[in-house]
């Protein structure tokens, strides 16, 4: 019988040879997940059976299939959320706007909240969980990966299938948001990025040649919803900081504009409140 260790032995050379950036990590994930245990209990595990579908996962994620729409899960701070093929996998450095968010409300009961752009509900499911007392929307365009986002909200969050830039969007809500956070796609159009970057829905990801141009339209949406003294939080791209600060400077409705770096120290948000 081959064993759950020679087996790991064995996938992680097929992952080397894929160019699988973890590729012994991405295999003890995947046997993890199949067998429902955590590393260490992998560990001891390690002269017991393969379980089955080791091999077929392993070659998905040969042909660099990202791991998460094969296990069909994607953590994203606390929580585990439900991904696939058709919605975008939250990525970690999100959690930082995400933490930002949760630290914008302190003080705040009952806070009313729009996660523009939500995917898979990943912002929106975060506020959730830190504040059951918050009023949610979510506003996602793509009815695929609004059936994930369905999954991962609690009912305290009215998911939306709309757009962000839409003028009508949410009206009844004007001018009474206390946050309206935002991982938009913000990716300038290019072709040399990681295999896997290219698996997620185009849409969600890149935005126009300078990754900019749903950003600029959701500008006036933002400023439409927040109350006065509501703070926004935008993710964007590591080369467009200063484009996103500039945009909302010259819109002339925000204050307080500045850059928020994410843990490696890199500009990867822009902050502001409505005068
Ligand atoms: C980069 S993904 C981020 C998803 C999620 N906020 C997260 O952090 O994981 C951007 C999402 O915006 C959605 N989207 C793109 N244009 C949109 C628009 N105009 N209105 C609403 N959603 C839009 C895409 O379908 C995608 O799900």
């Amino acid at each position: 019988m081959r064993t759950l260790s020679e087996a790991l032995v064995e996938a992680t050379a097929v992952l080397i040879d894929a160019a699988v950036p973890s590729p012994g990590n991405d295999a003890r994930l995947i046997a993890g997940h199949l067998l429902d245990v955590d590393k260490l209990q992998l560990f001891l595990r390690g002269d017991g059976p393969v379980p089955a579908g080791f091999d077929e996962m392993v070659a998905r994620r040969a042909t660099r299939e990202p791991l998460q729409y094969i296990l069909g899960v994607a953590p994203f701070g606390p929580l585990d959320l439900k991904v696939g093929p058709g919605v975008f996998i939250p990525r970690p450095e999100t959690e930082v706007l995400a933490d930002w968010s949760v630290k914008s409300l302190n003080g705040i009961s009952a806070p009313r909240v729009v996660d523009l752009c939500t995917g898979s509900g990943a912002l929106a499911a975060y506020l959730a969980h830190e504040r059951t007392d918050a009023e949610i929307a979510a506003v996602e365009k793509s009815p695929e990966a609004a059936a994930f986002a369905r999954l991962n909200l609690p009912a305290q969050v009215q998911l939306i299938l709309g757009d962000a830039t839409s003028p009508e969007l949410l009206a009844e809500w004007n001018d009474s948001c206390d946050l309206v956070v935002s991982n938009p796609p913000y990716v300038p159009e290019t072709p040399d990025l990681d295999p896997e970057v290219y698996q997620d829905p185009h849409e969600a990801v890149f935005a126009g040649a300078d990754g900019m141009s749903v950003i600029n339209e959701m500008v006036d949406q933002i400023h439409r919803l927040l109350r006065r003294g509501g703070v926004t939080g935008i993710e964007h791209d590591d080369a467009t900081s200063e484009l996103v600060q500039q945009v909302l400077r010259s819109h002339g409705g925000f204050a307080e504009v500045a850059p928020l770096s994410d843990l490696t120290g890199r500009a990867r948000f822009v902050t502001a409140s409505k005068v």
